[in-house]
C-alpha cells in the first residue's frame, strides 16, 4: 500500500511541537510494516538545507497559478523514509517559525501558503504531478493540510483520505475574502463545507471531506465531541463519530531511551535505576541547583501557553519550593508566562532553574534527571512528554484529560501493580497541589516509589502496534473508496 503522509513539520528537520515527532516516527513505523510511504513537507529553509546536503534530486516541476514549484526527494535524516520537499521560495523559504514571523505574528499569507501546499498534495494524489508514484491513501495532519481532502473529487477514483487531528484548538480560520482570493470552487462555501460562522476554515476541509478521521488518543476522540473541548466543531465531530477513532501516539524509543540516550552521561534501565540519581546530580550541577537528595526534583518541559496549564504551574510551584523541592523548567512561549516565570526564578536561586528557549539536550537531561514530571495541561490531545517521562522512570503528575488520562494511571484508580503516576481532575490549582503532595509522600517510601517507576518503564510506548492500527484504518478507507468507485 502506498501512503502519502502530508504534514507541516517533521523532526529533526523542523519542529514546533509533537506533530513533528509523530510525522517522523509514524511514517517510519509504517515503512517497517511494509507500506510504501512518502512524507510531503513544505520547503522551509531547514528542509531545503537537508535536501541540498543529502544531494537529493528533483522529481517534479509544477506551475500552480503564478507559482513555480519544484519537488525534491530526500530522506528524513537518520531514517530511510522518503520525504518530498515542496520548494516554492516565495512562500516557504523564509527564516524563523513555519507559521509565524519573529514578532510572534502569523505570516500574513498563511492561507495561500498552505493552500498551495494542499494543491501540490492533491496533484500528486490524482496522478497529475508527472510522477509515476500515486498513493492509495493520503494521510493529512492538522489544519495545514486540511484542504487536501476538500480538493479531491468525490466522483472519480482517487485515493482514500485520512485526517488526523493533533490539536483542535488550531483551526486555520481566515476571512471569507481569502476563500474568494484563492478562487476555491463556490460549491465548497457552505455550512457542510469550508464555511465556519461566515469565515473560511481549513480544518473543516479535513473534518468534512476525509473518509476517516483520527485523533491522537481515545480520550481526546471522546472529548472533542463535547462542547467543552470541541471549539464549535463538536457537532460536526458527533456527526462524523462513526468514522472517528482515537489512536494513541507512540514515541521514538531509539531517541527516547535511558539505556542509550546520547545526551546522558549515565545510562540506566529498570535493573540499574539507581543510576538515575547520577543523572539527577548531573542536572543539578549543570543548572546550578543545590546538590540536595532528600526532596524530589520536579520537571516541566513544554510550550509556555495556556493549553499546558502554565498558570497552574505558576500557582503551585512556590508551594513546592517552600516544601523543599527543586523545580526545573524548560520552555518558551507567551511573553507574559515567560516574564512571570522569570520573576519567580529570581526569588529562588539554587532551587528553581528556568531555561527559556528550545533545547533538545536539556529536554533529555531533565526527563532523566527529574524525579517527578508535571503536566497540568488544560487539555492535551495526546502529549508525548508524559510518555518520555514514564519511559525514564520519572513519575508524571498530570491533569486527567486527553492522552494524559489514557497513559497515566493513579494508585487511587487501580491496584498498585498498575499505577505509574498521579492524576488530578477538575483543573484547579488545589487539585494539582493535592496530587503533587501525594506524589511527595510516595517519594518518601522508596519501595512504593520504585514500583511506580518500574511500572512506567515497563509500559509499551513504541509505534509498532499503533502503526498497525493506522494500517487497518487505511485499509478500511481504501476498501470503501474502491467499493464506491466500482
Ligand atoms: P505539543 O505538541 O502540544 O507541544 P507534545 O507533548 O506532543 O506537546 O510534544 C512536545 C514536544 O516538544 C516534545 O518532544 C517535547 O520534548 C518538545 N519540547 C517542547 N518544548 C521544548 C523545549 N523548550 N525544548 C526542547 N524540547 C521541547
Ligand atoms: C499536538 C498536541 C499534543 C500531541 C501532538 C502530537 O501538538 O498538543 O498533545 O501529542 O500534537 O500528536
Amino acid at each position: 500500500m502506498r501512503a502519502l503522509f502530508v504534514t507541516s513539520e517533521v523532526y529533526p528537520i523542523i519542529k514546533t511541537g509533537g506533530l513533528a515527532d509523530v510525522s517522523a516516527s509514524l511514517p517510519e513505523a509504517l515503512c517497517n510494516l511494509g507500506l510504501d510511504v512518502r512524507v510531503l513537507l513544505p520547503g522551509y529553509p531547514a528542509a531545503l538545507q537537508v535536501a541540498r546536503e543529502k544531494g537529493s534530486g528533483i522529481i517534479a516541476q509544477l506551475d500552480i497559478g503564478e507559482y513555480a514549484v519544484t519537488l525534491y526527494e530526500t530522506l528524513i535524516p537518520g531514517t530511510t523514509v522518503n520525504v518530498w520537499v515542496v520548494d516554492c521560495p516565495a512562500l516557504f523559504d523564509r527564516p524563523g517559525n513555519p507559521y509565524q514571523n519573529d514578532r510572534g505574528e502569523d505570516w500574513e499569507d498563511n492561507a495561500l501558503r498552505y493552500y498551495l501546499f494542499a494543491r501540490v498534495a492533491a496533484l500528486i494524489a490524482l496522478g497529475e504531478a508527472g510522477l509515476r508514484w500515486i498513493p492509495d491513501v493520503v494521510h493529512c495532519n492538522d489544519w495545514q493540510s486540511g484542504l487536501v481532502p476538500a480538493l479531491l473529487p468525490d466522483s472519480r477514483p482517487c485515493p482514500a483520505t485520512v485526517f488526523t487531528v493533533h490539536n483542535l484548538a488550531y483551526q486555520g480560520v481566515f476571512p471569507a475574502e481569502t476563500f474568494r482570493e484563492l478562487e476555491l470552487p463556490d460549491s465548497l462555501w457552505h455550512f457542510s463545507g469550508l464555511e465556519f460562522h461566515g469565515r473560511f476554515s481549513f480544518i473543516k476541509g479535513g473534518l468534512v471531506f476525509s473518509d476517516r478521521l483520527t485523533t491522537v488518543s481515545p480520550a481526546y476522540a471522546r472529548e472533542i465531541q463535547q462542547p467543552e473541548f470541541g471549539y464549535g466543531l463538536d457537532g460536526l465531530l458527533r456527526h462524523r463519530a462513526p468514522v472517528l477513532s482515537g489512536v494513541l501516539n507512540g514515541i521514538d524509543t531509539r531517541v527516547w531511551n535511558p539505556e542509550n540516550d546520547r545526551f546522558l552521561d549515565h545510562a540506566y534501565d529498570g535493573d540499574s535505576i539507581h543510576n538515575k540519581r547520577l543523572c539527577r546530580a548531573d542536572l543539578q550541577r549543570n543548572l546550578g541547583l543545590d546538590a540536595s537528595q532528600e526532596k524530589p526534583v520536579l520537571g516541566y518541559i513544554g510550550r509556555l501557553v495556556e493549553q499546558k496549564g502554565v498558570d497552574l504551574l505558576l500557582q503551585v510551584v512556590p508551594e513546592m519550593l517552600q516544601q523543599g523541592c527543586q523545580v526545573v523548567i524548560l520552555g518558551s512561549g507567551m511573553p507574559h508566562f515567560e516574564q512571570d516565570l522569570r520573576a519567580l526564578a529570581d526569588l529562588w536561586p539554587g532551587r528553581l532553574s528556568l531555561t527559556i528557549g528550545y533545547d533538545e539536550a536539556l529536554a533529555h537531561r531533565i526527563t532523566a534527571g527529574a524525579d517527578i514530571f508535571m503536566m497540568p495541561s488544560r487539555f492535551e490531545p495526546c502529549g508525548l512528554n508524559q510518555m518520555y517521562s514514564l519511559q525514564y522512570g520519572t513519575v508524571p503528575v498530570v491533569h486527567r484529560v486527553g492522552g494524559l488520562s489514557d497513559t497515566v494511571t493513579d494508585p487511587l484508580d487501580s491496584s498498585c501493580s498498575l499505577a505509574n503516576g498521579f492524576c488530578f481532575s477538575g483543573g484547579g490549582a488545589g487539585a494539582f497541589t493535592e496530587a503533587l503532595n501525594r506524589a511527595l509522600r510516595c517519594f518518601q517510601d522508596p519501595l512504593a516509589w520504585r514500583r511506580l517507576q518500574i511500572n512506567g518503564m515497563n509500559g509499551e510506548y513504541s509505534w509498532q502496534r499503533r502503526a498497525g492500527t493506522y494500517t487497518e484504518i487505511y485499509k478500511e478507507a481504501l476498501a470503501e473508496r474502491r467499493a464506491m468507485s466500482e
